[in-house]
């Protein structure tokens, strides 16, 4: 019993020898990018060229190394992987924005530096810039909006902030301003003008709004009475092409046949 567990013993320090040491062993190896050994963010700004250079530090033997976009794998040539590797992202664009760069070692792809770029760039607005609505309809006019950093949104009528009206509710998120007109009326026509502000640039978009009669928006009456003149009309046609073909018919019919009966 005393032997066994003796042994027992062993058998457990030599196990603990191995996890304290061998973990040590395998991530000796130190990974840079751009001399930083955490993970970082890069700021840039549209156009720019980022270059990003990963170096293996403390290791004892060649080490290869992996970069990744997102979760892809990078393309690297032969002589750009053992030891160092060199990634270049240019003519930076607003998709680059929030894009995560790593750097892997091969052998123990737990040991890795991340960058993630952050790309300055203005307002852009975007939106279905006419829009018609009869009176009394309820009609929704949506700015949609991409900024880095988040812009200030504003809603601006004939020159002057948007002056909220009981049938007028604004929503704002960090992708759109929206202006929910419920019952239309005739004075909600015009032109309604997007504003952002970001600290890099100010951008407006036009929205136009056309108010329609309720009457002239739904003339049903003139519309059924059209339908009913049309539809008649095939029918009789219809018919009268009927008959036609049928003569066709019974004159191309076998004459046996014909004769038969
Ligand atoms: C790299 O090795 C040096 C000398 O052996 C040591 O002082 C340093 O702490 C090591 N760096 C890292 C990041 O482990
Ligand atoms: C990579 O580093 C190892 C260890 O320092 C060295 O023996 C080897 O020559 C290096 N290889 C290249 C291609 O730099
Ligand atoms: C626009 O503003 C001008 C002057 O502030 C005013 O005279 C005009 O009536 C306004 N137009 C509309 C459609 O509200
Ligand atoms: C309605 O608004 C549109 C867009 O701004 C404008 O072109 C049109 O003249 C307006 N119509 C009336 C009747 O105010």
């Amino acid at each position: 019993m005393a032997w066994k567990s003796s042994g027992l013993m062993q058998t457990c320090r030599f196990l603990l020898l191995v996890i304290l040491f061998l973990p040590r062993e395998m991530t000796s190896s130190v990974l840079t990018v751009n001399g930083k050994t955490e993970n970082y963010i890069l700021n840039t700004h549209l156009g720019f060229q980022e270059s990003l250079r990963c170096a293996v530090q403390n290791h004892t033997r060649e080490e290869e190394l992996l970069w990744y976009r997102e979760e892809g794998t990078v393309d690297l040539k032969s002589g750009n992987k053992i030891n160092s590797s060199s990634v270049c992202v240019s003519s930076i664009s607003e998709n680059d924005n929030g894009v995560t760069f790593t750097c892997k070692l091969q052998r123990d792809q737990l040991v890795s530096v991340s960058v993630v770029l952050n790309v300055a760039f203005p307002p852009l607005l975007s939106g279905d810039d006419f829009q018609t609505a009869g009176e009394g309809s309820d009609v929704k006019l949506v700015c949609n909006v991409k900024s880095n950093p988040q812009a200030q949104m504003m809603w601006y009528k004939n020159n002057s902030i948007l002056n909220l009206e009981k049938n007028h509710q604004v929503q704002q998120t960090s992708e759109s301003l929206q202006l929910s007109i419920t019952k239309v009326k005739k004075s909600d026509n015009g032109t309604y003008r997007c504003f952002a502000t970001s600290p890099l640039k100010t951008v407006t978009k036009d929205f136009h709004l056309f108010v329609t009669d309720r009457t002239a928006a739904v003339p049903i009456e003139p519309i059924i009475a059209a339908s009913v003149v049309v539809f008649l009309t095939l029918c009789f046609g219809l018919i009268a092409r009927r008959k036609r073909i049928m003569k066709l018919c019974i004159k191309g019919e076998d004459p046996q046949r014909e004769t038969a009966l």
